[in-house]
């Protein structure tokens, strides 16, 4: 039976790559057999999906449980193999196997209910995903991967443009101050293999009990560069935990303290790379149209400037 595609899935991939995203999702129940046959699998499950990969359980011909990851491949989704394997199961989940054609990959099999999302307590998920970024940061990044010092250029160059499209002046002089940040330390962007989208879902119990570790990432959206590029995920995922203090700037220090001081990061370094991080944000709202600072992005920024 050919697979069901999401429905929620096919309209994330138009929202994201328009006609390209179409033909995707159309072409998407054939390709899943393709592979499937060709690597000798058997669908045992329902699909998962994020905004643009398909997840699909399904069993090898030696009975073990694994997952077919189909996804575009762009820009952002090219390195996930390369990083997987550079990681070889130390703190991600392994790579068993990959087809560059279609960027098909099959995975290792977590669990997907069982992610740092579902810990009752939002800074025992952040103390666990701080560790586990200083496992998967312990890495020179492998040659082939996009970097921080590219990013960082590629943004400072638009921020001219941005500025001419945002409206207000606290707006206008925030952003100045997002580049600036970035400024101060382009000179020296890091070489450090970053997993590049590490929130709390992201990070998977292992499906086997007495698995090597207790906790695993996935979905990297891999780069080089310095680890205080990595916080701003962890700061934005679990907003209602923030909200619920009262406090939420007070909130966000203590995620970011708490990190920085796990990862042993200089903590002003990791204030401008996060900044850069928020600068990234918003000169993507800008791209989509946006006249503001998305409100979010904006009490992040204020709170680690101490404003
Ligand atoms: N190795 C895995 N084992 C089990 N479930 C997985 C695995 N990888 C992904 N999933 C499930 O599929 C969902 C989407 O996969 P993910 O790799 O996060 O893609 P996206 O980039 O679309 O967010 C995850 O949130 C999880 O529920
Ligand atoms: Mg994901």
């Amino acid at each position: 039976m050919p697979i069901q595609v999401p429905e929620a899935l096919a309209t994330s991939l138009v929202d994201f790559f328009g006609a390209r995203g179409r033909a995707w999702a159309d072409r998407l129940p054939a390709l899943a057999s393709e592979v499937a046959d060709r690597w000798e699998l058997r669908i045992d499950g329902a699909p998962a999906h994020g905004v643009v990969g398909l997840v699909l359980p399904v069993r090898r011909a030696d009975g073990t449980g694994a997952v077919l990851k189909l996804q575009p491949v762009d820009e952002e989704t090219a390195g996930e193999p390369l990083a997987l394997r550079a990681w070889d199961g130390r703190g991600a989940a392994r790579l068993l196997d990959h087809d560059p054609a279609t960027g098909a990959m099959l995975l290792e099999r977590l669990d997907p209910a069982r992610s740092l999302l579902a810990l009752p307590d939002d800074l025992a998920a952040t103390a666990v995903l701080a560790d586990l970024l200083g496992e998967l940061t312990q890495h020179q990044a492998p040659s082939g991967l996009r970097t921080l010092a590219d990013i960082a250029d590629a943004m400072l160059a638009e921020v001219p443009q941005a500025r001419g499209a945002v409206t207000g002046e606290a707006d206008r002089r925030l952003l100045a101050d997002l580049a600036a940040a970035v400024r101060e330390v382009r000179p020296e962007p890091g070489d450090r293999l970053l997993h590049g989208d590490l929130h709390f879902g992201n990070v998977l119990a292992p499906a086997a009990p007495g698995a090597r570790a207790p906790w695993l990432a996935i979905d990297p959206k891999p780069l080089a560069g310095d680890p205080g590029f990595e916080l701003l995920p962890a700061l934005q995922n679990r907003w209602s935990d923030l909200a619920a203090t009262g406090d939420l700037p007070r909130a966000l220090r203590r995620r970011f303290d708490l990190m920085t001081d796990r990862l042993a990061l200089d903590r002003d370094r990791a204030v401008r790379w996060t900044l850069g991080r928020v600068l990234q944000n918003v000169l993507w709202g800008v791209a989509d149209g946006a006249v503001a600072i998305d409100e979010s992005q904006r009490v992040i920024a204020l709170a680690l400037l101490g404003r």
